[in-house]
C-alpha cells in the first residue's frame, strides 16, 4: 500500500470511528448515581432523576449493577445479570441487552428476546420523602 493511500484509507478509519464513538455514546448513556448504603438498603436521592429516567447503582458489594428506572412516581430496580448465563447487561435505549447470547430485557426486567427465559431479578423498592429505598 502507497503512502498516499494508506494516508487516505486512515482518514475514512478515523471518520467511522468518530461517527461511529458519537452514535454509540448516544445510545448508550448512562448515569452512575450516587447513593448510600444502610445495612442491606441502599438508599437513592430522587434528585439523581431530575433531568433522567434511569440511573445505575454499581456497587462492590452487588454481583452487578442495579438499574433503577423511574416511570412517574413509580421507581423499578433490577440486576443487570442476565438470566441466561449470568452476563452483565447493559442499557441499551429503553432496553437492557445481554453482550453475550443477544438476550433483551425491558427496562423493568421482562423478556424481550431469548435465550434468557426468566426475567431479571427485581429488588422491592420504597419512597420515603426525598429518597428512594432499594432492599
Ligand atoms: S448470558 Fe445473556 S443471553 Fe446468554
Amino acid at each position: 500500500m502507497e503512502r498516499r493511500e494508506f494516508i487516505q484509507k486512515s482518514g475514512v478509519a478515523c471518520l467511522g470511528i468518530i461517527v461511529g464513538g458519537g452514535l454509540l455514546s448516544a445510545c448508550t448513556k448512562v448515569y452512575y448515581a450516587q447513593y448510600v448504603v444502610e445495612g442491606s438498603l441502599i438508599k437513592v436521592a430522587k434528585s439523581e432523576f431530575s433531568d433522567r429516567s434511569a440511573v445505575v447503582i454499581r456497587d462492590h458489594g452487588l454481583p452487578a449493577p442495579i438499574y433503577v428506572v423511574k416511570d412517574g412516581e413509580v421507581y423499578t430496580a433490577v440486576l443487570m445479570l442476565c438470566t441466561h448465563l449470568g452476563c452483565e447487561i447493559t442499557p441499551f435505549g429503553q432496553e437492557l441487552h445481554c453482550p453475550c447470547h443477544g438476550s433483551e430485557f425491558s427496562n423493568t426486567g421482562q423478556v424481550l428476546a431469548g435465550p434468557a427465559e426468566n426475567p431479571l431479578k427485581k429488588f422491592k423498592v420504597e419512597t420515603k420523602n426525598d429518597f428512594i429505598i432499594i432492599t
